[in-house]
């Protein structure tokens, strides 16, 4: 089914009776998985004011083109460039007029003209003012430009006439503007991903952990969102962005790692271990510094809970995948991991060879499930994690048919 998971839609509001509709769409949008801000005219405020949008959108609504606190927040180019679509619904035949004519007197029409994004316009009009030359002129203008339009629907209109002219419903140009894009592999489907090392403490000051940079499992998040999942990183201390539309939690130690894990599981469709979690952590963490004295001291170590077993094992097992770094019999080993930790999925790098794996750019990788093997050659690792999640993707999805028949 059409959504918009992971998509930006800025919603301009002009001025006509059928702005009240906007509300629903705002709603709908949501619901079909979109980030929504809106962008009102000044007529649009005549009809239904900017707190309730701002209340359902739960953003600031945008009003003014010169208005220097509001671009402080997000100025018109940013959201011209925030916005993957811009729906223009109600559009009313000032708007589509003062759109064919290029102009930017406002926000919404300097916005229109900045956006790269494409521009979905719902007219909204007296049946007359539909049928004038001049609105029909503006509206060819428009779609030759490569604007699309949702609408006029006919029937009876605010004004007591009956013709072509009515907003069509919220439901039908929140389905046009869906339509606009593809829907990815994982399409809705809910994706936690570890990623980056943990750090396990010694006292106040110290730790022990690894050189994994994270950069592997924040590419595999930024592949997910773009495939159309819902992702969640859970990620230990790293110097990496998060990715747009990534809900990121921040995590210290490997079991602060479990413990932010096992919530998300209810709500899971697929779960990707890609963090290199400490197998130990110092048995005792010690309350202040530890102070220089003996020649040698030793740190007693204990076990680590492992995570992504514990996440196969749960009762809301997930399509569970893990990574195995390895640096010798890179496959027997992989193999030994999937079955030992009850996974789906096992993702294998040597992390012997200079240049790939660990704090480095690229990575080679062997993709391992039960009952196939890929190898993907060296490649980025943004490369590698667009095959990977397009891999998981196929699998998962094979699973859930297999489950089902
Ligand atoms: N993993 C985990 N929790 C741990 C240890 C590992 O979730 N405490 C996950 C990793 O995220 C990875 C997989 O298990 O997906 C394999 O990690 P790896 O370090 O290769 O394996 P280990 O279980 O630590 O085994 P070994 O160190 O003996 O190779």
């Amino acid at each position: 089914m059409a959504h918009l998971f992971n998509r930006n839609v800025l919603l301009g509001v002009s001025g006509g009776i059928a702005a009240y509709k906007s509300a629903e769409v705002v709603r709908q949008l949501q619901e079909l998985g979109a980030d929504v801000r809106v962008i009102m005219t000044r007529g649009a405020r005549e009809f239904i004011t900017p707190l309730t949008l701002q209340a359902l959108s739960g953003k600031p609504v945008h009003t003014e083109l010169l208005d220097e606190d509001a671009e402080q927040g997000m100025g018109h180019i940013e959201l011209a460039r925030w916005a993957d679509l811009l729906l223009l619904a109600p559009a009313t035949a000032d708007l589509m007029a003062r759109l064919a004519a290029g102009r930017a007197d406002d926000l919404l029409t300097t916005v229109a003209l900045a956006t790269p994004a494409p521009i979905l316009l719902a007219p909204a009009m007296n049946q007359q003012m539909w049928r004038d030359p001049a609105t029909i002129t503006n509206a060819e203008t428009l779609v030759q430009r490569g604007i699309k339009l949702v609408g006029p629907a006919e029937g009876q209109q605010a004004c007591g006439d009956v013709g072509p002219g009515r907003m069509e419903q919220p439901e039908v140009i929140c389905a046009a503007a869906a339509g606009l894009f593809q829907s990815g592999k994982l399409a809705g489907k809910r994706v936690v991903i570890t990623a980056g090392p943990t750090r396990e403490a010694l006292d106040p000051v110290r730790y022990i952990s690894n050189h994994s940079s994270g950069k592997m499992g924040y590419a595999l998040a930024e592949a997910a969102v773009a495939a159309g999942a819902r992702t969640t990183l859970v990620s230990g201390p790293v110097n990496l962005d998060v990715p747009e539309h990534v809900h990121c939690l921040k995590v210290e130690s490997a079991s602060d790692m479990l413990d932010a894990c096992l919530p998300l599981l209810p709500d899971c469709d697929i779960f990707i271990a890609c963090a290199a979690v400490a197998d130990y952590r110092p048995a005792e963490v010690q309350p202040d510094k530890i102070k220089k004295g003996a020649e040698e001291i030793n740190l007693r170590l204990v076990r680590n809970p492992d995570i992504v077993s514990a996440v196969a094992a749960s009762e809301y097992r997930p399509f569970t995948v893990g990574f195995a770094a390895e640096t010798r019999d890179l496959l027997t080993y992989a193999r030994d991991k999937m079955r030992r930790k009850g996974l789906d999925m096992i993702v294998a790098n040597d992390v012997s060879r200079q240049g790939i794996g660990f704090n480095s750019e690229d990575n080679e990788v062997t993709i391992l499930s039960h009952h196939a093997e890929q190898a993907l050659p060296r490649a980025s690792k943004t490369t590698l994690a667009g095959q990977i999640i397009d891999a998981v993707a196929s699998a998962a999805v094979r699973d859930t048919d297999a489950g089902l028949s």
